[in-house]
């Protein structure tokens, strides 16, 4: 499965550097090509010379080597390879990744890729645990940086917890779902979740009730096809999908704004349930409560996402997706949404609270199409989510 797979590794600096000598063995052996970078504080623990022997190539160790700039650019060297992995990455190289520095070979390499990058962090307890290396990583989750480990247990420096690098062979693991080839490999899709949240002033909101459990779930099965998924969320509590570009927003206009701006896609599936309208004239301070007298609130429409998209003239994507909430008529309010919005299906589900589906593990759901609609059986969310990512890959194949 790795075979011939170009992976470029960037090793920085740690006791876990050691770790990356058996990492290469184990790449090595699967038929992969392994192009080695070391940080200046990563040869203090391993040397080019050994790296190099054991990869069979070139370990780069210098931005300014006039000999590899020759021979191989750093942009180039960056766009060479299926796969970029960091092992072990420190706080420091994270801290790096997240803010764009470029100060040396490695980060300058991690901020001109266009390939996906997989970061297995290793450092003490207490630096991962710190706040500020807690936000680096979920900037890095956020720009679609995918992670492995790091474990718990007995660390060099004599702590225990969380901090270990992952072992060698659960890093090659990682490195072989993020190669897995699957029917939608190539394809961009996006994915909208969770509610949003309309301010009446800064501590009121008025929003839909969403867990964004279905939407996560469609990212994670669209990403297990192969897919590259952009995951448009308002503010739910699900955990953000791993190995999805995540783009955070509050308000239906926000997530308007975030849907335009990472357009074209190939598929697009609208499962985030957006507030109907928004307050006119949100207040910037808080709004006294006063005895009798109750405030009144001014109501405009939020923009339609899914019917703007679904009605683009030019780059519509070739699939669009809606759901439809409902708790009356299902199949016929779904049939009239389909054609009022212009999209191409719409999963459609009764969300009566007897049914139990709203906030819970379970779907139940009917697919709508122009020219058909399928009752699917009762199934759990992520089950939903794959069938539907099953189907999504048939559609845009049959498009071609
Ligand atoms: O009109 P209604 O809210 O019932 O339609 C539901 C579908 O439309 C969902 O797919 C939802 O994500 C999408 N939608 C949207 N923008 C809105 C309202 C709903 O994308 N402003």
């Amino acid at each position: 499965m790795l075979e011939d797979k170009r992976i470029l590794l960037i090793i920085s600096g740690g006791i876990a550097a050691f770790k990356a000598l058996d990492l290469i063995r184990q790449l090595r052996k699967r038929g992969a090509w392994v192009t080695p970078v070391l940080t200046k504080s990563a040869q203090e623990f391993v040397t080019p010379l050994s790296v190099s022997a054991l990869s069979e190539e070139k370990a780069y160790t210098d931005l300014f080597d006039l000999t590899d700039e020759a021979e191989m650019g750093h942009i180039q060297l960056s766009r060479s390879a299926d796969l970029v992995v960091v092992a072990p990455a420190t706080a420091n190289l994270m801290a790096k990744m997240a803010q764009g520095l470029a100060d040396d070979l490695a980060s300058t390499l991690l901020l001109a890729t266009d390939t996906q990058v997989l970061v297995a962090p290793a450092m003490n307890v207490r630096m991962w645990q710190h706040p500020a290396t807690q936000r680096n990583l979920q900037l890095l989750k956020d720009d679609g940086v995918a992670f492995v480990g790091p474990n718990e247990g007995d660390m060099a420096c004599g702590e225990y917890g969380p901090g270990r690098l992952a072992e060698p062979d659960e890093i090659v693991n990682a490195i072989q779902t993020q190669l897995a080839e699957g029917p939608l490999t190539g394809r961009r899709v996006l994915v909208t979740s969770g509610p949003t949240h309309e301010p009446i002033d800064p501590v009121r909101y008025i929003a839909n009730r969403s867990s964004g459990a279905q939407g996560t779930a469609i990212a994670k099965a669209l990403l297990s096809l192969g897919a590259e998924v952009v995951f448009v969320t308002g503010p739910a509590d699900e955990p953000r999908p791993d190995g999805a570009h995540v783009v955070e927003v509050q308000t239906a206009q926000e997530m308007m704004e975030a849907v335009q701006s990472v357009l074209p896609v190939d598929a697009a599936i609208f499962a985030a349930a957006v507030a109907d309208w928004q307050v006119v004239g949100a207040s910037d301070s808080k709004i006294k409560k006063q005895d009798g007298a109750i405030p009144s609130l001014n109501f405009a429409e939020n923009p339609d996402i899914l019917a703007t998209v679904s009605q683009m003239k030019k780059g519509r994507p070739d699939l669009v997706v809606g759901f439809a909430a409902e708790t009356d008529d299902v199949v016929e309010n779904a049939k009239k949404k389909l054609s009022r919005k212009g999209c191409d299906w719409i999963v459609a589900n009764d969300v009566s609270p007897e049914t139990g589906i709203m906030g819970g593990r379970e779907n139940a759901v009917i697919l709508i199409s122009d020219n058909a609609s399928e009752t699917w059986p009762r199934m759990g969310k992520d089950a939903v989510a794959l069938q539907l990512a099953e189907r999504i890959a048939i559609a845009l194949s049959d498009a071609e």
